[in-house]
């Protein structure tokens, strides 16, 4: 079974279909686990889930956390929001270290990594990277990345009339001048852009390679010398 998070507050967003592009490519039996549905809170600092790796904070995350042995894999999605990956997914790694400890499942697990932003989608991706490789020695095997081009903005209520949000900042002066309102086929879909339905078709296919082979498993204790 792969676990498919995402921490999108949009069910049914781009980063949501492409996570479940993802998790289907795989061929594998997957789970879907919206992170922006549950109730969770950050992490306490208190170290005591050193022991049993179970967090005092009983929360909905107890129950995603539980999820993690019987996994093969992992696919982490994020949204980026001012530049950097949306709180939900950071709070839910932060957490994650619930794992970390002795013997910990996480060490060598493949995982792939899916983000959307308005401009910068790889911003997102390298926060998720940072985490899953750096702290938790995970198996990244890729990254699916789309690049919307739908600020804010466009869902605000001000549309062409605000001028402070992104368009009348950062588009070029003329093609401001001609937004006149925002429209619906200004709300790009992941669907229609082949690069990105491809990235999320290979990273699946890596998924499943990494997890057929387990071929990526670092030593249980952190130890020893891989070849990756
Ligand atoms: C509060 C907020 C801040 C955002 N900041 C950025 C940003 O700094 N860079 C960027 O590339 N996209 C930014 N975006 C755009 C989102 O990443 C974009 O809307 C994305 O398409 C959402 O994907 P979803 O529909 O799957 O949730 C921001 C969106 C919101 C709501």
């Amino acid at each position: 079974m792969i676990l498919a998070i995402h921490s999108s507050p949009k069910p049914g967003g781009n980063l949501e279909r492409m996570v479940i592009k993802t998790a289907e490519s795989t061929g594998l039996e997957y789970e879907l686990i919206r992170l922006a549905e549950l109730n969770m809170r950050p992490c306490l600092g208190c170290a005591k889930c050193a022991g049993k790796n179970r967090c005092v904070q009983q929360d909905d995350l107890s129950a995603v956390f539980e999820k993690f042995p019987r996994a093969k894999g992992l696919i982490m999605g994020a949204v980026n929001y001012n530049g950097i990956m949306n709180s939900i997914a950071h709070i839910f790694l932060e957490r994650l270290f619930v794992h970390y400890h002795q013997n910990s499942v996480l060490r060598g697990m493949p995982a792939g990594v899916v983000a959307v932003g308005g401009e910068e989608p790889e911003k997102a991706a390298g926060n998720i990277i940072s985490y899953l490789k750096d702290i938790y020695f995970f198996h990244v095997t890729g990254t699916a990345l789309f690049k919307s081009d739908i600020p804010p903005c466009f869902s605000c209520g001000y549309g062409a009339k605000c001028p402070v949000g992104m368009p009348a900042l950062h588009w070029p002066k003329e093609q401001f001048e001609n937004f006149t309102r925002v429209r619906k086929n200004m709300f790009l879909r992941y669907e229609d852009n082949s690069d990105a339905v491809l990235a999320c078709t290979r990273l699946g296919q890596s998924l499943l390679q990494a997890v057929t082979c387990q071929q990526s498993r670092r030593p249980k204790s952190g130890a020893g010398f891989y070849i990756n």
